[in-house]
This record gives structure tokens, C-alpha cells and sequence, in this order.
């Protein structure tokens, strides 16, 4: 049997379920005295129960699970917990015992980013509660710890000093008891919500969801507080809005909190009148909330906005929010909106709007400011199911953070200066000649390239086998194209009048481009079969190429 050596942790957090009568796990460690000290806890009988299981420091332990599957394991319960994260346990198939799984290993795979955060396993959706407090950066997310799906909502957390490199920190919020009993019935969980970070506390705001399999009119989405003191121990939540205001929609939820002027704002996404529409309320003391008006209604969505966000930037007021149920004129799917403008008295009058990402693999994102920048994170989805399922996959991953402005009313975005730092070998630099490079090792690449003027090209970005991806500039404008996967024949088209400048990120299944210094960026996920990457800028006009690098990237994740 495998042993495990607590080192500095005091916890075991394990999500079981009974298979069988009296599916439990069991914690066994040796004694001086040569006596033996066990430990056991029921799995849940219909669903995954959470369970946690104090261990001593510095010891041995074999540890084992009987008539019982379990989803997620680890170690965690540390003090210098930020700084480590937790250390996974993965079980051994032919004994059953659990050992501290090999993260060099578990992360370098094709099916898994080097350079974009992704859970340790199993589904992720919108990042929550973004805020940098007391030395680190926080992203809570949207999370099913126990498959590649949707599921009920549980929030994951994970922490970062520099914003590239994070390390991943126990599970913090569950779906209500009532709804993990109930599974053939209800579904919801604790869905998307932000963060208010001051000196001494973070204050949280978010949905819980509870309401029948299909949403409908007995659907309910509450918003709910919560604070934390060190981002490992959180408080009891507390509801702050019961229900949708009068004529809105029951889909109500993913709270963005901001100050402006002399109160607390809320922007809530909903519908009103089968239009979409972003809610704001208005509060004194960030506890007691009242509705104002609809900050925004858009038409041109039907079900709903989710996932609103709400801000000051570059002295203008810059609304964003993810269009649900949506389809485009290029049969692109849901994707983020975003709106400038100005704010006065609690009215946004708006005076541009536009696409945030081209790619439409960006969902749901959400930013927040530190140190005089506005940072977002999209989550990077699928809404053309291309995913490839994998034993021990993760299903999903998030954005470069990116930097971001508004110039004469258009949103500008760029990755964080931070991400330099992962910076690898030079694969190319030069100029005025096409490029062709292949069998790139790791297929984690960045790749910078300066026109001269509008330059039509194709550049390869992916391939395996038949399918592909590419870029490509011509008459029908810059665009994202694939081939021979479930998305060809969708045009993920850049709103770009030109191309000179670009910023590549190709990270294994996805791709984020960058145009004219921010104008633009599209993300595209790609399923490729092999860690080698290729990459090949096709150029009518070579000569136009002014200056072209490309550099591998280091994995942002501890080896
Ligand atoms: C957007 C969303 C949110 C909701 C969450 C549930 O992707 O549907 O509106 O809060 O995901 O996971």
C-alpha cells in the first residue's frame, strides 16, 4: 500500500461517494509505540460528500477509500497554504491507496495548457471573485469537482503573486445540501459572483441558485454575501437580495460590486421583457441593496445578460456582459459585449459598443483594478463542443489576464506585462521573408510580428491531421479559421480596418491573438493530438514583414 507523508499539511479534503453499503475512506497512521491510528468517514450515499479529515503533521499515512468513488483529493489545511497551494492525492487503481500525485507529469500533456490556468482536473466556467489582497492575487471560479461537466456549482480558488503563476487552494463554496440530495430533481449551486477587497477583509457577492432541472418561472437565483479575513477561512453567507425586482426575468444573478462617486453600485444580469438587460442597485453600505433601474437593455439579447461587469476606465464608464442563447451574423455563440460611455447620476449613456473578444471562446469574463490597472480573465468555453475528453482532463481554462483600456471609445486589450516572464528559448527572429517552423516543442508558443502597412496572409497556428487552424487576412478582413473540426465555417472575424501588429499565443488546445496593440484579441480553443506545435506565416507581401520573433513559453505551474 502507498503511503503519504503529511508534510506541513493538516487536512485531508476528499469528495466521496458510496458505491456500495458503507462506501467510506479510511486514514491509518503508525504509532511509536508501534500501535496503529485510523481514521474513517462515511461517503455520501447519493452524492459526493465533502469531507475533511484532520491529519498531523510530518507523517506517515495510507490512505484508502472502499465501496466508494472519489472525484477530488488533497492535502490542505497548511499555514503557508497561499505560497503552496494544496498537494493532490491520486488513487492507485490496483490497491486503492492514494499518493501525492506528480505535477510535472499530470501538466504536460496535449490536452492541457502549460500557460493558462486550468483546474487540476474535472470542469471550470467563469472566474468569480477576482481581487488582489494582502500580497496576492485571488481567482475563485465556477466549478464541478467531480466530472468533465456542468454540474451543480461549487466556487474553486487558486492564488497567484505575479498573476501567471498560480497555485491551486482548497474547494470554498458547495451547492446546498438540499440540492446535492435532490440531483434528479433540482440543480444550482453557488454560481458567479465578485470580490470587494479592502486593507483588512474581502467581501464577496453571489448567486445561489436553486430551481428545477430546466429553467423556468420556479427557477430562483438569490445574491448572497460573504467575507473573508485571509482568503482560507470564510464566513456564513447571508442573503442581500431575495428576489428579481418587479418585471425582471427569474434568470437574476452573477453580482459585480463597484464604488463610484459616493455609493456602492451592483449590476445584476437579467431580462426584462425578453430583452436583455444588466440591473443596477444601489447601497450605502454594501449590506442593505435597492434597485434603481435597468443600467442597460439590449434587444438584441433574448434570454439574458450573465455575467455583467461594470467600471471606470481611462475616464469613461465601460459595461461588459456575456450574451446568452445568442448567435451572431458569422454564427458565432455567445460571446462578451462590451459598451463605453459615461455615468452620470446613475445613468450610463452609452456612445460605443463592440465585441470583447472575436474568438468566441471567451465567456463570462470579469475584472477588477490593482495598482491603477484593470485586469480581466474570460473563461475560455466551448460552445462549439470541440472539447476531447481525456481520463483525468480538465474541461476548460482561463484567459491570459489582460490589461485593459478604452481609446477613443473602443475597448483596447492586452496581456499582462507579467506574462513576459515566461518567456522561453527563441524559436525565430528576423524579417521581410515568410516563416515556417515546425515540431515546436511543447506547442507553447508566443509569436510578435510588425507590418509595414495591411498585409494579406494566412498564418498556421494548429494542425492534426486534416484539421486546422489559422489566421487569416485578405478582402473578408482579419479572421479566426478553422477546418474539419465542429466550428468550420464560422467566421471569427476581428473588427480591425488593418493588420500591423500582432501578438500570438498558442498554449497546446488554445490560441489568443492579439491585434494592433490591443484593438483586437480573439480566443479559439484547438484540440491537437501532440505536444509539438507548428506555426507559418504565409505572406503576399514578405517585404512587409518588419520585425517577427517567436519564443516558446515556460509552464506557469511548479515542477
Ligand atoms: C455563465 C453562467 C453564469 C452562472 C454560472 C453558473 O457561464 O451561466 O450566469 O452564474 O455560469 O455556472
Amino acid at each position: 500500500m502507498k503511503k503519504v507523508n503529511s508534510k506541513k499539511y493538516t487536512c485531508l479534503e476528499i469528495f466521496a461517494r458510496q458505491t456500495g453499503d458503507g462506501g467510506r475512506v479510511r486514514v491509518t497512521s503508525g504509532n511509536a509505540d508501534g500501535s496503529r491510528t485510523t481514521a474513517e468517514k462515511p461517503a455520501g450515499r447519493n452524492y459526493f460528500a465533502w469531507l475533511k479529515i484532520p491529519l498531523k503533521e510530518n507523517t506517515d499515512y495510507e490512505i484508502c477509500s472502499a465501496d466508494c468513488e472519489v472525484s477530488l483529493s488533497y492535502l490542505s489545511g497548511s499555514e503557508d497554504l497561499l505560497e503552496t497551494g494544496v498537494c493532490y492525492l491520486e488513487k492507485d487503481q490496483a490497491d486503492g491507496s492514494f499518493y501525492i500525485a506528480d505535477q510535472a507529469a499530470w501538466y504536460d500533456g496535449p490536452t492541457r495548457e502549460t500557460y493558462h490556468f486550468s483546474p487540476w482536473k474535472n470542469w471550470i466556467n467563469d472566474p468569480n471573485g477576482l481581487c488582489w489582497f494582502q500580497g496576492y492575487y485571488h481567482m475563485f471560479y465556477q466549478f464541478n469537482p467531480h466530472g468533465q461537466r456542468w454540474s451543480n456549482m461549487y466556487w474553486g480558488h487558486a492564488a497567484s503573486r505575479d498573476l501567471v503563476h498560480w497555485v491551486h487552494l482548497p474547494v470554498v463554496l458547495a451547492p446546498q445540501e438540499e440540492i446535492l440530495e435532490n440531483q434528479e430533481k433540482v440543480k444550482g449551486g453557488a454560481f458567479s459572483g465578485c470580490a470587494v477587497a479592502s486593507d483588512e477583509e474581502v467581501v464577496f457577492y453571489l448567486t445561489r441558485h436553486k430551481g428545477p432541472l430546466q429553467d423556468g418561472e420556479d427557477t430562483v437565483e438569490q445574491q448572497w454575501m460573504m467575507r473573508s479575513r485571509d482568503m482560507i477561512h470564510f464566513s456564513e453567507e447571508t442573503c442581500v437580495i431575495g428576489q428579481p425586482p418587479e418585471g425582471a426575468s427569474f434568470d437574476f444573478r452573477d453580482p459585480k460590486v463597484l464604488w463610484a462617486g459616493d455609493r456602492w453600485y451592483m449590476v445584476l444580469g437579467s431580462a426584462i421583457a425578453g430583452k436583455g438587460a444588466i440591473l443596477l442597485y444601489e447601497s450605502a453600505d454594501g449590506a442593505k441593496w435597492e434597485y434603481a433601474h435597468p443600467l442597460l437593455v439590449e434587444e438584441r439579447v433574448k434570454r439574458c445578460f450573465e455575467c455583467p461587469d461594470f467600471m471606470e476606465l481611462d475616464g469613461q464608464y465601460v459595461a461588459t456582459g456575456a450574451w446568452m442563447e445568442h448567435y451572431d451574423a458569422c454564427g458565432r455563440y455567445q460571446m462578451c459585449r462590451y459598451y463605453t460611455g459615461t455615468f452620470r447620476e446613475g445613468e450610463f449613456a452609452v456612445e460605443n459598443d463592440g465585441w470583447f473578444d472575436f474568438g468566441s471562446n471567451c465567456y463570462a469574463m470579469q475584472s477588477f483594478a490593482h495598482q491603477g490597472r484593470r485586469i480581466s480573465i474570460g473563461w475560455i468555453s466551448d460552445f462549439y463542443e470541440e472539447h476531447v475528453p481525456c481520463e483525468n482532463g480538465a474541461y476548460g481554462s482561463m484567459t491570459i489576464p489582460r490589461e485593459l483600456h478604452v481609446r477613443d471609445g473602443k475597448l483596447y486589450m492586452m496581456p499582462v506585462q507579467e506574462i513576459r516572464a515566461l518567456k522561453g528559448k527563441t524559436l525565430y527572429e528576423g524579417s521581410g521573408e515568410n516563416i515556417s517552423l515546425s515540431g515546436i516543442e511543447g506547442n507553447a508558443y508566443r509569436v510578435r510580428i510588425g507590418f509595414s502597412g495591411n498585409t494579406f496572409f494566412t498564418i498556421l497556428l494548429g494542425k492534426d491531421g486534416e484539421r486546422s487552424i489559422s489566421l487569416v487576412n485578405d478582402e473578408g478582413g482579419l479572421r479566426i479559421v478553422t477546418k474539419r473540426v465542429k466550428s468550420e465555417g464560422i467566421c471569427f472575424k476581428a473588427d480591425v480596418d488593418e493588420v500591423r501588429e500582432l501578438e500570438i499565443y498558442m498554449d497546446r488546445r488554445v490560441a489568443e491573438v492579439y491585434v494592433n496593440g490591443g484593438e483586437a484579441a480573439g480566443t479559439k480553443v484547438f484540440y491537437n493530438g501532440s505536444t509539438a506545435g507548428c506555426f507559418a506565416l504565409n505572406a503576399e507581401t514578405p517585404e512587409n514583414v518588419v520585425w517577427a520573433e517567436a519564443v516558446c513559453m515556460n509552464s506557469i505551474w511548479q515542477m
